[in-house]
């Protein structure tokens, strides 16, 4: 007999899928079988050939395109979403930017942008997908009545000076998630974050384009490699699928030891 793949019949919305480690989260989910909704802000073909990849594999997807910090962009896309394919089960909130600069320089600009991308997107993307959990109800296809991944970082934890927005914005994401996950573990809505460390995508691409930006960067990484967005794609199909069931309110470093303190491992 088939064995039936772990997100048949369940439909995924992903935020900002159209490259990185969206589009990796996208595309496993896909491939468990999913619908997948492809969000996107500005990369129209970039969230095209990623629908592309999807199609051509048998699976199933749309783009659309919203501002994640915009409330009424984010109630059109999970209007759509219904609209499509009936349901929503999972929410993945990956959408997020950096804009660096040293503080005493930041502007205001700055920080609220990164502010509302990253920490406001997940509050306003939640809500409507808690929504919807909340009316559909158990349905059959999930032991949850719905499941939130939220994509934070490992500066939820580890302070990184020259990005107060951004380390301000992902601590935020922390304890909104565990808040959530509190709130509605009794509706049977789990909620976790994936904090991902360095992994090769466009966002960091200072850090690893040059031998010797990627050796430096390496000196962070006790586990000696660069992350690949599938690393992050994987732990986002474990937490979307009911063989996390047991698992709500935590957080997830996917970073090859970053968290770990390297520097003190022969110091101290
Ligand atoms: C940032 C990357 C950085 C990584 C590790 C991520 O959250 O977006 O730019 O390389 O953290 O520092």
């Amino acid at each position: 007999m088939e064995k039936k793949r772990k997100l048949e019949g369940q439909t995924a919305i992903v935020t900002g899928s159209s490259n990185g480690l969206g589009k990796a989260i996208a595309v496993e989910l896909a491939a468990a079988g999913a619908n997948v909704v492809i969000n996107y802000n500005s990369d129209e073909e970039a969230a095209a050939e990623t629908v592309n990849e999807i199609v051509s594999a048998g699976g199933k997807a749309f783009a659309f395109q919203a501002n994640v910090g915009t409330e009424q962009d984010v109630k059109d896309m999970f209007d759509k979403c219904l609209s499509t394919y009936g349901f929503l089960d999972i929410l993945v909130n990956n959408s997020g930017i950096q804009r660096d600069r040293a503080f005493h320089a930041m502007t205001l600009d700055e920080w609220n942008e990164v502010i509302n991308t990253n920490l406001t997107g997940q509050f306003l993307c939640a809500r409507e997908a808690v929504n919807i959990f909340l009316k559909q109800g158990l349905r059959g296809v999930s032991s949850a009545v719905g499941k939130i991944i939220c994509i934070s970082s490992v500066h939820d934890i580890i302070p990184w000076g020259g990005h107060a927005n951004y380390a301000a914005s992902k601590g935020g994401v922390m304890l909104l998630m565990k808040t959530l996950a509190q709130e509605l573990a009794p509706k049977k809505i789990r909620v976790n974050s994936i904090s991902p460390g360095a992994i090769q995508t466009d966002i960091n691409k200072e850090a690893w384009e040059t031998d010797e930006a990627l050796n430096k960067l390496l000196q962070l990484i006790p586990y000696g490699r660069i992350g690949k967005p599938e690393d992050v794609g994987k732990q986002a199909l474990w937490l979307a699928s009911d063989d996390s069931d047991y698992v709500t309110g935590a957080t997830h470093y996917i970073d090859g030891g970053m968290t770990l303190y390297p520097g003190f491992a022969d110091n101290g």
